[in-house]
């Protein structure tokens, strides 16, 4: 099936990203939020982005006017009704996802695929409430979306051939290196990933090195863009925990488990960087470690 309007659900910190990619591949992008307020601060994110490729002279201005002109942000979903694939990338809570899938099956063609972007929820759970689990699979972008090159593509148990080929043809044509992953929690990356990340909080829970120590620790020892309370703070420590908490439920092994440290910081809204404080206080000119209690 030829692809030529892709509908995004959610404009927050993947969605934004999914969106942009995918006008910028040339499809018309109809992008969804629940918020005027949410929406606005997606699309300026693309805007600005958009605009320091140009001043870079990465991108002509006539391109990036056009990339702009193909995405259409609303809050209404009846204006995915002509799109060939729907990806959503809302919230990280299955109840949420359900409810949201439900709608847009009512709506969308009949013959519409449908992605979810979900980091760890299970993919089959979400295609069952849809009347079309053969045209359900996963996608799953890293973040950030227009920079990481990977998209894993995972195949639920109902999910048909041509579902699991528009995968793979979707991640080629947006120039993602793209893996098959099953449909446990976690896929490849976060099952591996998010240990990581939460161990790294333990350690530094029991003193095994400052904040800034462990980031340096992994950078300059393991060559790792950014250290892993970094990562945290950069993937959403309120999201972190979510995944945490599906994960440790799934596998039932206690290196799944939210760390007091991170549910802590959830609880006081500080969801790292784009709340403007988790490990890291973002306030100033550079990001200065916090000093936590015991
Ligand atoms: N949007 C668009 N472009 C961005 C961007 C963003 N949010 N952030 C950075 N970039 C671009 C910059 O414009 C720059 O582009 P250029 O090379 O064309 O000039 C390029 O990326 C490099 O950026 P910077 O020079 O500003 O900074 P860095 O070199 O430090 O790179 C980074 C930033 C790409 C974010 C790098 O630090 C990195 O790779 N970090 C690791 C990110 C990671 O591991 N992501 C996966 C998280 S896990 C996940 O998403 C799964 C989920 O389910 C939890």
């Amino acid at each position: 099936m030829e692809i030529t309007k892709v509908g995004v659900l959610g404009c927050g910190l993947m969605g934004h990203g999914i969106t942009q990619i995918c006008a910028q591949g040339g499809w018309e992008v109809v992008v969804r939020e629940v918020s005027q307020e949410k929406l606005d601060g997606g699309i300026g994110k693309i805007s600005k982005q958009l605009a320091r490729a140009v001043e870079k002279g990465k991108l002509e201005q006539a391109d990036a006017d056009g990339v702009l002109a193909r995405i259409q942000p609303t809050l209404d979903c009846s204006d995915l009704g002509e799109c060939d694939l729907v990806i959503e990338a809302i919230t990280e809570d299955l109840e949420l996802k359900l409810e949201m899938w439900k709608e847009v099956d009512a709506i969308a063609k009949q013959d519409a695929y449908f992605a979810t972007n979900t980091s760890s929820l299970s993919v089959a759970d979400q295609a069952a409430v849809t009347s079309r689990p053969e045209r359900f699979l996963g996608l799953h972008f890293f973040n950030p979306a227009q920079v990481m090159p990977l998209l894993e593509v995972v195949r639920a148990e109902g999910t048909g051939d041509d579902a699991a080929r528009l995968g793979f043809e979707l991640g080629e044509k947006l120039g993602k290196t793209t893996v098959a992953a099953r449909d446990n929690r976690g896929f490849i990356v976060n099952r591996l990933l998010v240990p990581y990340m939460l161990d790294a909080i333990r350690a530094h829970e029991q003193g095994v090195g400052s904040i800034e120590d462990i980031d340096t620790g992994m950078k300059a020892g393991a060559s790792h863009p950014m250290g892993p309370l970094t990562l945290a703070d950069f993937v959403g420590l309120d999201t972190l925990a979510l995944i945490a908490d599906v994960m440790h439920e799934a596998y039932a092994e206690e290196r799944f488990a939210a760390p007091p440290t991170l549910t802590r910081l959830v609880e006081a809204g500080h969801y790292g960087r784009k709340s403007g404080q988790g490990f890291y206080d973002y306030s100033g000119e550079r990001p200065e470690p916090v000093e936590l209690d015991a």
